[in-house]
C-alpha cells in the first residue's frame, strides 16, 4: 500500500470539480470546526495539497493557510492556476514538518493518506496541532468499489488511521466508510 506519489502530468485531474461528489466544501470545513475570529488568527494545513482544489476551499475562513506537499512541482501547478493570498507554500514531507510544536490550529489532508500513511505521519501532525485542534483525514477506502481513486489494493481502511492516531495520543470523534471514501476526524 501507498508506494506510489501521485504523478505531476496528471495533476490537472485534481482540478475537477466532479470531485465534490466524493467531499463537498460543506462536509470539508464542518470537519475542521474552527470558528474566524477577530481576535484570533486561525492557522490550518493542507497536507499534501497538490494543486490547491481543497486549499481553496478552506482559506477564506482561516487567515493562514499553510500549502504542504512534497512535490515541489505541485506548488507551481497550484501558483500558476492562482491562490489565494494568505497561502504559504511548504515542501515537506509529512512526516518531517518544518513547523513548531503546536503551530496550527488544525490540519486537515484529501485523497493523500494512501501516500503517507506508511510513515509515522500522524504522530507528526498530532505534534504540529495545539491541544483540542483536528487532523481531518479523507481518503479512498479500501473496501471501496475503485469507482474513482488508486486501485484498492494501494489504499488503507479506517482502521489504520485509527489505531495511528490513537498511538499519536489523539481521540477519534468522527470515524466513518462510505462507498468509496472514508473521513476520519481526531482531536488532540
Ligand atoms: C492524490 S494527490 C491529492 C492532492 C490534494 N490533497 C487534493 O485532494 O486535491 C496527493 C498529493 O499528496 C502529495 N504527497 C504524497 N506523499 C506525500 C508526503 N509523504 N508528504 C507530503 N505530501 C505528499 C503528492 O505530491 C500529491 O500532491
Amino acid at each position: 500500500m501507498g508506494q506510489h506519489t501521485f504523478d505531476v502530468q496528471r495533476a490537472a485531474m485534481l482540478n475537477d470539480p466532479s470531485r465534490y461528489r466524493f467531499i463537498s466544501r460543506e462536509e470539508l470545513l464542518s470537519t475542521l470546526d474552527f470558528i474566524p475570529s477577530k481576535n484570533t488568527i486561525v492557522t490550518i494545513a493542507d497536507i499534501g495539497s497538490g494543486t490547491g482544489f481543497f486549499t481553496d476551499t478552506v482559506a477564506p475562513y482561516a487567515d493562514q493557510v499553510f500549502a504542504i506537499d512534497v512535490q515541489s512541482e505541485m506548488h507551481e501547478q497550484y501558483r500558476t492556476r492562482g491562490c489565494p493570498q494568505n497561502v504559504s507554500f511548504i515542501t515537506a514531507e509529512a512526516g518531517q514538518l518544518p513547523l513548531d510544536d503546536a503551530a496550527l490550529d488544525c490540519c486537515f489532508s484529501t485523497m493523500t493518506y494512501h501516500e503517507f500513511g506508511r510513515y509515522c505521519s500522524i504522530e507528526e501532525l498530532a505534534r504540529v496541532v495545539q491541544t483540542g485542534g483536528r487532523v481531518v483525514t479523507f481518503d479512498w477506502a479500501q473496501s471501496g468499489m475503485g469507482e474513482a481513486g488508486p486501485p484498492c489494493t494501494e489504499r488503507y481502511g479506517l482502521s489504520h488511521v485509527i489505531e495511528r492516531s490513537s498511538e499519536a495520543g489523539l481521540k477519534t470523534i468522527r470515524a466513518e466508510t462510505r462507498t468509496e471514501t472514508f473521513v476520519h476526524v481526531a482531536k488532540k
